[in-house]
């Protein structure tokens, strides 16, 4: 009987133990149910599409403070300077001052606003981060901050410059390649300077990762794009990469 209840008490003491770890867990959160992996009919491919009104973390957020922030020197796991590190979702809510219930006044957001250029990030003479950027940005932190997760419906068809291929160059590319101290000395920024990297054959030998390039996105050893934004590359690539 003794026995018993000391099982039960301890039972009740674990349960009380791990209950609150468990609420503070930041899994990524779905939208809907999760799909049943013994059910043929659902499509494997689009589970989970995105949402338009919603900020995904790791094709909206990340890739932007990869290519601004969490370079070396700045804001890397070994440089952390300010002790803040923008690599990763966790980093990014442990060090980035992000404020939930007062978002503007989040340590990242006022960074990368602040008017005073002693102090804005990223410092000059790397540009600031554009209207739409900042503005992503800061309704990431309004919705909470999540790391909410989302098929992407790859669109292999109508690939143009200005609605696909910049976009994309902007949010993971462009913070290393753009202006007097872009990496390499590789622009990214402009409809031209993206031409001449088409024809030496330099976009596409570093990201598909070729042999005799340098692979992107920087720094090397990480995952090579996403495979639907290399498709929507190598389409435009293959029709001539206009300026459309
Ligand atoms: C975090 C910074 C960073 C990001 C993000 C980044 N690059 Fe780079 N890139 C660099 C650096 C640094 C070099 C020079 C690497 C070296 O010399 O080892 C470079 C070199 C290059 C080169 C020259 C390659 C060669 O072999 O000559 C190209 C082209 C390039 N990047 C394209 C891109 C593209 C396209 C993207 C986005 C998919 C990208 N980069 C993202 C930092 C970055």
């Amino acid at each position: 009987m003794i026995s018993k209840l000391l099982s039960i008490s301890t039972l009740f003491l674990l349960t009380l133990f791990f209950l609150p770890n468990t609420a503070c867990k930041r899994e990524p959160v779905y939208f809907g149910e999760l799909p049943d992996p013994t059910d043929s009919t659902a499509n494997p491919t689009n589970t989970h599409p995105c949402s338009p009104d919603s900020i995904y973390f790791d094709q909206q957020i990340l890739p932007l403070l990869r290519s601004n922030c969490a370079m070396t020197g700045c804001h890397d796991a070994a440089s952390a300077e300010d002790g803040v590190i923008l690599d990763s979702y966790n980093n990014v809510r442990n060090t980035g001052g992000i404020k939930i219930n007062d978002p503007s006044d989040s340590k990242l957001y006022e960074a990368i606003t602040e008017t005073d250029l002693d102090d804005r990030m990223p410092p000059a003479p790397q540009p600031p981060l554009s209207v739409e950027q900042k503005a992503l940005i800061l309704k990431w932190i309004q919705q909470g901050a999540q790391n909410l997760q989302c098929d992407v419906a790859c669109d292999t068809t109508n690939i143009r410059y200005s609605t696909v291929i910049q976009p994309l160059l902007n949010t993971k590319c462009v913070g290393c390649h753009t202006g007097s101290s872009a990496s390499a000395g590789i622009v990214l920024s402009n409809y031209n300077d993206v031409k001449n990297l088409v024809d030496n054959q330099k976009l596409w030998g570093s990201i598909n990762h070729q042999a005799g390039y340098k692979p992107m996105p920087y720094p090397a050893g990480g995952a090579k794009l996403p495979q639907c934004e290399l498709d929507q590359i190598r389409i435009w690539i293959q029709s001539g990469a206009p300026n459309n």
